[in-house]
């Protein structure tokens, strides 16, 4: 199977299955504990119907939304993730790019494997970045300063991570970045040898956000729970993010909010926006999902805050069904990264033409010319 005969998600999925050595595709595709909340992310928008209306003389299709004011042509973005280059030999470039020809947004993590300065130089759509509070305060503080410089739009502090979470497969598989050089993972690379070409014959791989900063550089193999429990600072407070936000002054988004206390607490330290958002299902297991969660955050916040429905998307209609309970735009992960695993650049721009498509079908299905007109009166629940 290419790239181009990729109709969803699950097709781009089995793709980056073959292509990706083991514990790289499993890093992706995993979760914590026994995924249950990962697998209920998606599950969650099965309980839920749409209704349409008819006849409603449609002279076209709008599928802009505003959000953290940025102006994006689809109610749909690239959700921050880390370590890129380790899924396609392009990393966040090809991320990049596609997401600017869709005029939607990017996200780059603190985890990037691409320098914020290449990427703000790269595109001219919004961009985010996404940070995490390091236990070095100069660290997070050169992060935010150098995203200045760099012209991103949109900080979002992720709240979720100030421990790893116990993702199993990734213990099991040994997953390290970069791939520390063992027995097994040599046998995964011979396996996948198109993968190893292209990693080991491109530019050295790092994380420039932390290895500039970093003495040690970041070419040790280290795991990311051992990232988040050493490099972490597991005290982050409300008092931090509320300091966070001042230093940026920009528009700025807590990643990772759950709860209707903390939704208000956001406003409180002046947040522009929200992620409702359980990091994928690969932090805290059990916890419920965003789209379950969203109602009852929107009633209560949805006037003063930008709300964004974060993870388990794989359908245009679970996009539609957000943005109807009042999200103001949704954001994935594995959406686009299976894609970019699958095919680079090429691969993330059919993700997200799959997924305009299928937006733009459901609101012509649904009767309604802009994301606006999408209301609960369009929903029922089971
Ligand atoms: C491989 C992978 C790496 C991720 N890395 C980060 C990260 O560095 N920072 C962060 O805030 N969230 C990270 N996330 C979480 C995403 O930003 C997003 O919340 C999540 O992918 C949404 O769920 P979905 O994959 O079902 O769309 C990561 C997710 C995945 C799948």
């Amino acid at each position: 199977m290419s790239v181009d005969r990729c109709r969803n998600i699950r097709d781009f999925r089995t793709l980056a299955k073959r292509r990706l050595p083991g514990p790289i595709f499993h890093y992706i595709d995993g979760a914590a504990d026994d995924e249950v909340t990962y697998r209920r992310n998606t599950a969650a928008f099965e309980r839920c119907d749409l209704v349409p209306n008819v006849l409603a003389g449609l002279d076209g299709i709008d599928l802009s939304t505003t959000v953290m004011g940025q102006k994006l042509k689809m109610p749909l973005f690239c959700a921050p993730t880390a370590l890129q280059r380790l899924f396609h030999h392009d990393g966040e470039r090809a991320v990049a790019k596609a997401a600017e020809k869709f005029g939607t947004m990017f996200g780059i993590s603190s985890l990037g494997t691409v320098s914020v300065e290449e990427i703000g130089a790269t595109i001219s759509t919004p961009k985010l970045f996404q940070l995490y509070f390091h236990k070095d305060k100069g660290l997070t503080n050169n992060m935010i300063e150098r995203c200045l410089a760099a012209n991103f739009d949109v900080l979002a502090l992720t709240v979720d991570t100030i421990t790893g979470g116990n993702r199993e497969r990734d213990l099991r598989t040994g997953f390290t970045s970069p791939p520390s050089l063992t027995f097994k993972s040599l046998v995964s690379f011979a396996l996948h040898p198109r993968w190893t070409f292209n990693h080991f014959t491109s530019e050295k791989f790092e994380l420039p956000q932390l290895s500039r900063y970093v003495k040690e550089g970041s070419s040790l193999s280290v795991s990311i729970s051992d990232y988040f429990s050493t490099m972490l600072d597991p005290s982050m407070s409300w008092k931090d993010a509320e300091d966070i936000r001042k230093m940026w002054g920009r528009q700025f988004c807590l990643k990772g909010i759950m709860s209707v206390s903390d939704a208000k607490r956001a406003i409180d330290i002046g947040a522009t926006a929200i992620m409702v958002s359980n990091h994928g299902g690969r932090q805290l297991d059990g916890s419920r999902s965003p789209f379950d969660q969203l109602a009852e955050i929107v009633d209560a916040v949805g006037d003063k805050i930008d709300v964004v429905c974060d993870g388990g998307i794989t359908r245009g209609t679970h996009v539609l069904k957000a943005l109807s309970v009042g999200a103001k735009a949704c954001s994935g992960g594995r959406l686009y990264l299976y894609a970019l695993a699958a095919g680079g650049q090429a691969g993330v721009e059919k993700a997200l033409s799959n997924l305009r498509s299928e937006i733009e079908r459901g609101m012509m299905l649904m009767g309604c010319r802009s994301v606006a007109g999408l209301s609960r009166e369009n929903l029922r629940w089971r």
